[in-house]
């Protein structure tokens, strides 16, 4: 699969990531063969987080690949830490433990990516700085992001962070566009000028941050996915011309759409469904013109001035 470079770092990934947070859904052997149809077609990205299934998510993801030295090797593993019941805690304390959950539960001994899950009102981050260094010297998380922050909370982290943050993984799909449509009409009198992000997708490409849209086929927040509903008739219209054009289905066509924005994103995908995985993928060959993109983007309702 094609790839980019995650945020300012090294680390070569490709450019579609696999969610991993409703593989409790599957039984063993059909985890089993996801991951590993997932891994023959390249896309070896996996984003967990602490919370998916109470930490099920993970040792489940763990044991469809009979985690060792040598498949471990063979992957990039990301996974957040931050939530907990009731609250946000980006302690030192926190972060550290959870790490070390984290590792268990995923059966390795190092992440190649922590991203800290939700922004956590009393966040301290000299301690974030303490827990980063500490988890960097140890050799247990190799890159750091974060997700779901603002511009301004990220520059709180940066005063004293002083790992990159490669990562800021953000709700994005076609039709919960506000990031991209409060950029297009700027100062106008609107709902779609509204900010409400702190322009986050300029400054995530000022400052070489890779964005991973979450959720790349949900509507509102988890309410349902938008291909193929009666709600979105103009949408599915347009998105099933351009997939028949292309001989693709709607669900390449849904990725591609995020794909083909300069910011160069790794949208995050959640299908436990294998032909869906591999329609996603497809996506990371196609380049929709500007045209077809701008047709895709007003037809879910999105305006411009
Ligand atoms: N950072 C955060 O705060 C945050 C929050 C939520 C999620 N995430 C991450 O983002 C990943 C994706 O989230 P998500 O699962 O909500 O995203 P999604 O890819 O938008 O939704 C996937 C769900 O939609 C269903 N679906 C139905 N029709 C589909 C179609 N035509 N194409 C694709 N999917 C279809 C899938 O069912 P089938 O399995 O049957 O295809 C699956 O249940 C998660 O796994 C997690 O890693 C991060």
């Amino acid at each position: 699969m094609r790839k980019i470079k995650l945020g300012s770092s090294t680390l070569e990934v490709p450019v579609v990531a696999v969610g991993c947070m409703r593989i409790n859904s599957l039984d063993k052997t059909e985890a089993e063969r996801f991951v590993q149809t997932a891994l023959e077609e390249g896309a070896n990205f996996f984003d967990h987080a602490d919370i998916y299934g109470g930490g099920t998510c993970e040792e489940i993801f763990a044991d469809a690949v009979h985690m060792n030295a040598t498949v471990r090797e063979q992957m990039i593993l990301q996974s957040k830490c931050g939530i907990r019941p009731g609250m946000f805690d980006f302690s030192k304390e926190h972060i550290l433990n959870s790490v070390d959950n984290i590792l268990k539960r995923l059966k390795t001994d190092y992440l190649d990516v922590l991203l800290l899950h939700r922004p956590d009102a009393l966040v301290e981050p000299e301690e974030v700085a303490e827990a980063f260094d500490q988890l960097e010297s140890s050799g247990k998380v190799r890159h750091f992001g974060v997700s779901n922050q603002n511009p301004m909370q990220i520059q709180l982290l940066k005063k004293v962070v002083k790992q990159p943050i490669v990562v800021n993984q953000l709700q994005l799909s076609i039709t919960n566009a506000n990031m991209i449509s409060n950029g297009i009409n700027v100062n106008m009198e609107n709902n779609s000028a509204v900010n409400r992000d702190g322009s986050v997708l300029d400054f995530c490409r000022l400052h070489d941050i890779t964005i991973q849209p979450w959720s790349p086929f949900q509507y509102g927040f988890f309410e349902g996915v938008f291909l193929g509903n009666d709600k979105f008739p103009e949408l599915n219209s347009k998105i099933d011309e351009i997939a028949e054009k292309y001989n693709v289905s709607n669900t390449t066509i849904a990725v591609a759409w995020l794909l083909r924005h300069p910011a160069n994103m790794q949208p995050v995908i959640g299908t436990m469904n294998i032909e869906r995985l591999k329609d996603c993928i497809k996506a990371a060959d196609i380049r929709l013109s500007r045209e077809e993109w701008y047709e895709i983007y007003r037809a879910a309702g999105n305006i411009l001035p």
